[in-house]
């Protein structure tokens, strides 16, 4: 596609926040200064864009901010934005302000909004990967994985220890809306007796064999990680069916919640949402428009967004096998 000329560009966080995000909010701001195009931040995601809370972004709003856990641009789920008429008055407001050209960090939902303005105003438009859950195609990590990973590591051993001090059973619940990455690597990095995630069935009787053979086994301590989004429900409900087969067990839950969209992010966020950061500008700027930029085995790709959104990123079959090997 021939590039367009492209003089401002807006920028724009939506859907739930991930750590990164202002890493990935400064690197497309920066980029953009460097390549002399005027940068416009878009307050609240799509919902700003309706109610044109837009401003011209400057050096300071970007200082102090790359460390900073959250998304000082704010973020929202548009409900109007769904619809036609919202879109017009979004797209009418950005050519208020001369916006030729938008930058979109968010998951899927945010990443089809722009796929969509593309679509119908033909506003070039390219999307960053900015959610804990992993969950979009076209590249290795999203902005804010590696660092909910960790956060949720680090409350689990904590959890740990309280766990073997009273030889309690634990289900944590992590989040990661219908997909089990957080659950999978949490679960390894955190030794915990069985992972549970959307993607794989594993029957009751299964997870109650398990945990039997460990009691045997005088294993110290039972952590079981839950993802929330499973068919059999989040960890309440799992620890409920599983009392019923070990009454003798002292159960606890565990739900980590929003806590792990928090915190500052990982080195790993940080130098991601800064090369995507570049490459988003970078990409606009030689008319690739429609896509996402992602890492895939540290190199940059842009993938169409239809394909990035598509649900068929899934759990490693290798990390089961491993998490099988080191939970027996
Ligand atoms: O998509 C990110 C995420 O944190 C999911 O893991 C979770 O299911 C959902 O957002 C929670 O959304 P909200 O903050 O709107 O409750």
């Amino acid at each position: 596609m021939e590039a367009k000329t492209i003089k401002k560009i807006g920028v724009l966080t939506s859907g739930g926040d991930s750590p990164g995000m202002n890493a990935a909010i400064r690197a497309v701001v920066r980029a953009g200064f460097y390549y002399d195009i005027e940068m416009y931040g878009i307050y609240r995601g799509y919902e700003g864009m309706i109610s044109n809370d837009i401003k011209k972004l400057e050096s300071k709003h970007i200082t102090h901010v790359l460390e900073r856990g959250g998304t000082f641009l704010k973020s929202a789920r548009s409900a109007e934005f769904r619809t036609p008429e919202g879109r017009q008055i979004a797209y009418n407001n950005l050519k208020s302000h001369g916006i030729d050209a938008l930058v979109v960090i968010g998951g899927d939902g945010s990443l089809t909004g722009a796929h969509l303005f593309y679509k119908e105003f033909g506003v070039p438009a390219i999307g960053l990967p900015g959610t804990i859950d992993n969950d979009l195609s076209g590249t290795d990590s999203t902005i804010g994985f590696d660092t909910a990973c960790n956060t949720a590591i680090e409350a689990i051993d904590k959890i740990r220890d309280t766990a073997t001090s009273h030889d309690r059973l634990f289900f944590v619940e992590v989040m990661g809306r219908d997909a089990g990455f957080i659950a999978i690597n949490a679960g390894i990095g955190s030794a915990a007796a069985a992972i549970l995630i959307p993607e794989k069935k594993m029957p009751i009787e299964h997870l109650v064999d398990k945990l039997r053979i460990r009691t045997k086994a005088k294993k110290a301590s039972n952590i079981v990680i839950v993802a929330e989004g499973g068919k059999s429900g989040g960890a309440t409900e799992i620890a409920a069916l599983v009392s019923k087969h070990l009454p003798y067990y002292d159960i606890k839950v565990t739900i980590l919640g929003h806590l792990q969209r928090g915190g500052s992010p990982s080195s790993y966020d940080r130098l991601l949402a800064s090369k995507l950061g570049v490459s988003a500008i970078e990409g606009l700027l030689q008319g690739k428009y429609d896509v996402m930029a992602g890492l895939i085995n540290n190199k940059v790709v842009y993938t169409p967004i239809k394909k990035a959104i598509v649900d068929d990123k899934s759990v490693d079959e290798d990390d089961f096998r491993v998490a099988k090997i080191l939970s027996t």
